[in-house]
């Protein structure tokens, strides 16, 4: 399939990159024309290779993105390799099941840090870089758990409960300077993190929930992501889209 040229130019910088989602994303956008820096705890060799193959560059970075100096010594790397950033996904996340009688603060802040306030550092970190060009785009990942009764996720939907409310304000405070920031939410899905913290089990049970009875992949939040970082979107802002095959409904 033919890719259309909606990101010429631009620059990308997706988070969690190593693999899932990020992969799947970092992949499309280059097809469409971006730059990537592939950010992530692992190696994003797999990534690069991908984005090379569709002929555009890209670098790795290995950093972990809940640490503020590691933050602070990629966005000098980011800004050296592309001189300037258009484009944030703020994918990187983890969703552990944890029984709220065992949850103590420590394992509560982990999650949080991962899945919430890496999505703070790294907008901190480019926002300035998009307001230099007076344009920007800002994709969070949350999920569609939200809207579900799922027992034992309890740190990971109060941070993408908040990841919903930070878009909604950032978006505000960032349309002066030309920044849109949206949100989109996945379902149960077959990416690496997917079948660790999930499992195929659920996945298929959470699939046949959905209006399209399939399991979701990688590939699935792809177009809305290119969408949300495109001038198609210019003019929304602040919101949240469920790309779950049909399951929740807002
Ligand atoms: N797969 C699903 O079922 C599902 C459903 C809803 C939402 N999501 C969300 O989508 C996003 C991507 O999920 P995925 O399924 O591709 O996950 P994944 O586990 O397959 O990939 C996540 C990546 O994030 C990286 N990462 C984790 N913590 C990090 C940190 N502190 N610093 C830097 N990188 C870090 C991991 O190394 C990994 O490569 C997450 O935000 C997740 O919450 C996933």
């Amino acid at each position: 399939m033919n890719s259309p040229s909606t990101h010429t130019g631009r620059v990308a910088v997706v988070t969690g990159a190593a693999g899932g989602f990020g992969t799947a994303i970092a992949t499309e956008l280059a097809r469409r024309g971006a730059d990537i820096i592939a950010v992530d705890l692992n190696p994003a060799d797999k990534t690069v290779a991908a984005v090379q193959e569709a002929g555009r560059k890209a670098l790795a970075l290995q950093a972990d993105l809940t640490d503020p100096q590691q933050v602070e010594a990629i966005t000098a790397e980011m800004l050296e390799f592309a001189g300037h950033v258009d484009i944030l996904i703020n994918n990187a996340g983890a969703f552990p099941f944890r029984d709220i009688w065992e949850l103590d603060f420590a394992e509560w802040k982990r999650i949080q840090g991962i899945n919430l306030d890496s999505q703070f550092l790294m907008a901190k970190a480019v926002m300035g870089s998009m307001r230099d060009g007076s344009w920007g785009r800002i994709v969070n990942l949350a999920s569609n758990s939200l809207g579900l009764a799922v027992r034992d996720m309890v740190p990971y939907m109060a941070a993408k409960g908040g990841v919903i409310g930070f878009t909604r304000a950032l978006a505000t405070d960032l349309a002066p300077h030309g920044i849109t920031v949206n949100a989109v939410c996945p379902t149960a899905s077959s990416t690496p993190g997917g079948k660790d913290f999930i499992g195929d089990e659920v996945l298929e049970m959470v699939a046949g929930m959905q209006a399209i009875k399939r399991v979701g992949t990688a590939t699935d939040i792809v177009g809305t992501v290119c969408f949300l970082s495109s001038d198609d979107s210019a003019f929304v802002t602040g919101q949240t889209i469920v790309a779950d095959g049909g399951l929740m409904r807002v």
